[in-house]
């Protein structure tokens, strides 16, 4: 998975791109999926559909020699922009052309992963909310409307009760619900969606959004908060230190790697030089273990 990768300089991005491939050929990796945790463009994407930043920043960044797979988009703050074109609308049409690996059947999605003998049921959910005063556009700016946010929170709650037959509930958007970085924790996620998390025991909650990689772990609350939003563009610089709340929080670009069997599901973050920096465990039932 990688976040806030679609810079419009894009150095880091090809810095982090090469490591994730070389990481993927060094433990011979078949990569079943590909996780686009959001901020996928940055600035114009002239063309919509046809801009040539989709060959250059995606297909050749990520190639499908490596990364035979589907990649699992969702939207972050910087797709909800309009140049005039809206990016969102381009995003959707390219996962709508034929034999694309960029997958985005709507704004919020769910999925089984893998797709044979399915292991975690994903559920993909969109973060841009309406400003708190209520508003959906601010410039070039713009959320999902007060309709749809509200349509998107029903339709959760209808998924999370659905029975599943996987041991694994995996939910991902942009925003973090909790960060220790300049975003800080989200209050209306806070309010409308962490009760639900709890309540349903979902296992993980996969974000980007803060130029950081971080985890948090929080007293008797069933979800895992992994941030992997070191893609490419600028770093962040953390607000909360990870000894304060963590167990993990680092200025630095990078990926992440999500591996998942019957009885575990592992993620580690790694940094740009291809370093596993952090790592984590997570059973069925619950029980979290740190790797460092
Ligand atoms: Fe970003
Ligand atoms: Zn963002």
């Amino acid at each position: 998975m990688v976040g806030d990768w679609g810079y419009e300089n894009y150095a880091a991005q090809t810095a982090v791109a090469a490591t994730m491939r070389q990481y993927a050929q060094e433990h011979s990796i078949r990569a079943q999926a590909l996780l686009m945790l959001g901020d996928n463009w940055y600035g114009a994407l002239d063309g919509g559909v046809h801009s040539p930043r989709w060959q250059t920043q995606f297909e050749q960044m990520y190639p499908s020699d490596i990364f035979s797979c589907p990649a699992y988009a969702i939207l972050g703050n910087h797709d909800y922009q309009k140049f005039p074109e809206s990016k969102v609308d381009a995003e959707l049409e390219y996962a709508r052309t034929a034999n694309s690996r960029w997958t985005m059947p709507a704004k919020w999605y769910t999925f089984e992963f893998p797709k044979k003998n399915p292991l975690i049921t994903f559920i993909a959910l969109d973060s841009n909310m309406p400003y708190r005063d209520g508003s959906t556009s601010h410039g070039r700016d713009f959320t999902l409307t007060q309709q749809e946010q509200a349509e998107q929170l029903a339709w959760l709650e209808t998924e999370l009760k659905r029975s599943r037959k996987t041991p694994f509930l995996v939910v991902m958007a942009h925003h973090p619900v909790y960060s220790n970085g300049p975003h800080g924790d989200h209050p209306t996620l806070i309010r409308d969606w962490d009760p639900l998390f709890r309540e349903h025991n979902v296992h993980l909650y996969l974000a980007g959004h803060d130029h950081d990689l971080q985890h948090l772990e929080f007293d008797g609350h069933p979800t895992s908060f992994f941030l992997s939003g070191g893609g490419g563009a600028d770093l962040y610089t953390l607000k909360i230190d990870e000894e304060k709340r963590g167990p993990f929080a680092e200025k630095v670009y990078g990926f992440s790697h999500l591996s998942v069997t019957a009885d575990k599901l592992t993620l580690r973050h790694v940094d740009k030089d291809g370093h596993i920096i952090h790592g984590l465990t997570k059973t069925p039932d619950g029980k979290t273990g740190i790797m460092s």
